[in-house]
C-alpha cells in the first residue's frame, strides 16, 4: 500500500530534510556547544546507496521535495555522487541543500552538474570579526567566495538565512538586506532558537539572546520601508494586498515575507519562536544515522537503519515512514519565549 503519507493532523508529508552528515567545519555559537559534539562513528552513518534507498521510497510515498541538511553537508566527501544519484529517483522534485557555503567555491559547480537545483546560505554577518566570534572560526572570506560560485554555478533562487542574536548580530540586518538584495536573493532572518547545550543566555530576559522577528523590524526600519507580502494563507493571519505584484509565496514555507516599498529589497523572517508554523508543516527528517525523525522539537524517532542492514523489504521501510508519520505531534505551543525543545544539538538534527 502506497497511499500518501498524511499525519493525524492531517498534514501531507511531502518534504524531507535530509541529514548526510553530523559532521561541520564551523562551530556555531547558536548550533552547537564550543567543545562540539560527539560525532556519530562513520560506521553508522546511512552510505549513498542505502540513502538513495530510503528516498525512493519516501517518493512512492508522496514525498516530491528534498534538502540535503547536516551538520554541513558539503563536508560529506563525494556529495555530487549522491545528488546524482538522488537526481535519478523518478518523481522527486526539487533537491535543495542548506549549507554555510565554506566549501561552495570547490562544490558548486559539481553539485549543480550533478542535479542540485539551488541552495540557501547561512549568512549570520557582513562583518569579519563578528562572523568569527559566531563561528568561532575565521570563516568569511571562504564563505564570500562560496556565495559568489553559487551564484556563478545557478544555485538559484538562492536564500541567505540569519540566525538573528541580540548582542551578536542585531546591527547587522540593514546590512544583509541590502547584500542579499544586490545579489537577487532572499534574505531570511530566523528568530534564534534555544537548544540543547548550545543555548545562549536564555535564564535573564533582558539579555534574551532571541530576538523576535518584530523586534528586528524595528531594527531594520532604519534603511527599509517594510510591509507584508501578500500571503496566501486563509487563517486569519492573512495579510492585506498591497496592490503591488509579488509572487504568493509557498504555503509551506516558514518564511513570513515582507518588502520595501522604496527599495523593493525583499526579506523573509522565520518565526519559530514568537509564531510558529506548525500548522502547516510538511516535514519529516531523515538524521545521518539514519532515523525517521517527525520534527525538529520532538525527540522521537523510528531506526530504518536496522531494517536497511537486515535485509528489510521496501514495504517495511514504507512503514517505518508510516510510523514516523504518525509520531508527528500538533506542533509546539508556545505562549512565550521558553525552549520546550529537544536535547539533541541543532547540528545533529540539521535545521
Ligand atoms: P525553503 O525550501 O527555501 O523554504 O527552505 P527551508 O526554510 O525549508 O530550509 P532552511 O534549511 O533554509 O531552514 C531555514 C530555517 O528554518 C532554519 O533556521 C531552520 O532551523 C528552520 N526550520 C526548518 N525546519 C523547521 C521546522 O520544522 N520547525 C521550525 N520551528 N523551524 C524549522
Ligand atoms: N535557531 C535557529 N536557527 C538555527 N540554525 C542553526 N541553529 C539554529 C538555532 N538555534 C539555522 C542555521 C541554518 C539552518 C539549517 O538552521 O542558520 O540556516
Ligand atoms: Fe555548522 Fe551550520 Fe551548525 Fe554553523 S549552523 S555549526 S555552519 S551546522
Amino acid at each position: 500500500d502506497m497511499t500518501p503519507m498524511i499525519d493525524r493532523f492531517s498534514r501531507p508529508i511531502s518534504y524531507l530534510r535530509l541529514s548526510v552528515t553530523d559532521r561541520c567545519n564551523f562551530r556555531c555559537v547558536y548550533c552547537m556547544p564550543a567543545e562540539g559534539i560527539k560525532t556519530i562513528p562513520k560506521a553508522d552513518i546511512l552510505t549513498f546507496e542505502e540513502i538513495a534507498r530510503v528516498v525512493e521510497v519516501g517518493v512512492s510515498l508522496g514525498l516530491t521535495k528534498l534538502r540535503l541538511t547536516g551538520g554541513e553537508p558539503t563536508v560529506r566527501a563525494d556529495l555530487p555522487v549522491l545528488v546524482r544519484m538522488l537526481r535519478e529517483i523518478r518523481g522527486l522534485g526539487e533537491i535543495s541543500m542548506t549549507t554555510n557555503a565554506a566549501r561552495l567555491a570547490e562544490l558548486a559547480g559539481p553539485l549543480r552538474s550533478a542535479g542540485l537545483d539551488r541552495v540557501n546560505i547561512s549568512l549570520d554577518t557582513l562583518d569579519r570579526d563578528r562572523a568569527a566570534a559566531i563561528a568561532r572560526r575565521d570563516i568569511l572570506p571562504e564563505v564570500m567566495a562560496g556565495i559568489e560560485a553559487a551564484i556563478a554555478a545557478g544555485l538559484t533562487p538562492l536564500k541567505f538565512n540569519a540566525v538573528v542574536m541580540r548582542g551578536h548580530n542585531d546591527q547587522d540586518l540593514c546590512d544583509l538586506a541590502a547584500f542579499a538584495h544586490e545579489r537577487g536573493a532572499q534574505m531570511r532572518f530566523i528568530e534564534y532558537m534555544p537548544m540543547g547545550d548550545a543555548r545562549l543566555d536564555i535564564d535573564d530576559s533582558s539579555t534574551r539572546a532571541t530576538m523576535t522577528a518584530a523586534e528586528m523590524r524595528v531594527r531594520l526600519a532604519e534603511r527599509f520601508d517594510l510591509v507584508p507580502e501578500p500571503s496566501p494563507t486563509a487563517d486569519g493571519k492573512a495579510v492585506p494586498s498591497t496592490g503591488d505584484a509579488t509572487p504568493p509565496a509557498d504555503l509551506h514555507d516558514p518564511a513570513r515575507g515582507w518588502y520595501c516599498r522604496r527599495t523593493g529589497t525583499r526579506v523573509g523572517f522565520i518565526t519559530s519562536m514568537s509564531d510558529h508554523f506548525c500548522d502547516t508543516c510538511n516535514r519529516m527528517r531523515l538524521t545521518a544515522e539514519g532515523a525517521l525523525r517527525p520534527c525538529l522539537h520532538q525527540d522521537a524517532e523510528v531506526d530504518v537503519r536496522s531494517l536497511l542492514r537486515t535485509g528489510g523489504s521496501d514495504a517495511r521501510i514504507a512503514d517505518a515512514y508510516r510510523q514516523a508519520a504518525a509520531l508527528k505531534w500538533e506542533g509546539h505551543r508556545m505562549t512565550q519565549l521558553v525552549p520546550l525543545y529537544s536535547r539533541r544539538e541543532m547540528v545533529a538534527i540539521g535545521g
